[in-house]
């Protein structure tokens, strides 16, 4: 555990986020009450609220997105611009109209297995585990769960017929 990132860059908040050793994080970065594991790398103009959660030797690109009730796991690709999402039907107020707050809605967890990608753009629907090292192509919207080594793309997104990834897990035979 650090007490800080790595890394010297200027306008950053971190507020009471849990660091694993030798993390970078970018500046005009937002981060609070999340937990970001050791030597993980997060680029300029990221913001990653409270609950969330990044393992380790994660990268994380620019202007990405990432909400309370994500779990990203270790070894995860996010490319620049993706967004995630934990609210399936948002709405600003309450049916009397006053402004809603978080105990007016239900936050539904996302998860992005082991050693998965996921290209600039693509946005995460709330609910959906993206399988160990599956790849998800650029300004996808990803609405269902994602297989283990499936390369999906479209909108929504769909299994490439031709592609799939190498396996990330060696077999003992
Ligand atoms: C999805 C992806 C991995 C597929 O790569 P690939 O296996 O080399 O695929 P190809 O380029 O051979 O394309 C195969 C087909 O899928 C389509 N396709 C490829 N990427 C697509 C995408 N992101 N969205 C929609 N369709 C896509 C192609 O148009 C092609 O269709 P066609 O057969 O009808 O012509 C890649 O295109 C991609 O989006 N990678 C993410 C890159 C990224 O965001 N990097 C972030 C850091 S820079």
């Amino acid at each position: 555990m650090a007490d800080e990132p790595a890394n010297e860059a200027p306008y950053r908040l971190l507020d009471r986020v849990t660091l694993g050793d030798d993390v970078h994080v970018g500046p005009f970065t937002n981060l609070y009450g999340c937990a970001i594991g050791s030597g993980t790398r997060i680029g300029p103009f990221v913001e990653i609220q409270a609950g969330a959660t990044v393992g380790e030797r994660c990268k994380v690109q620019s202007h990405t997105f990432i909400c309370d009730g994500v779990a990203i796991e270790d070894e995860v690709f996010i490319g620049h611009g993706v967004m995630f999402v934990n609210d399936v039907r948002p709405r600003a107020t309450t049916d009397e109209g006053r402004l809603q707050t978080a105990g007016d809605w239900e936050l539904t967890p996302t998860v992005v297995e082991r050693r998965a990608s996921i290209g600039s753009a693509a946005a995460i629907l709330a609910g959906v585990r993206i399988g160990e090292g599956a790849l998800v192509g650029a300004g996808a919207v990803v609405t269902r769960d994602v297989e283990a080594g499936e390369v999906v793309a479209g909108v929504p997104a769909r299994a490439l017929a031709h592609a799939a990834e190498t396996p990330t897990t060696s077999s003992s035979s």
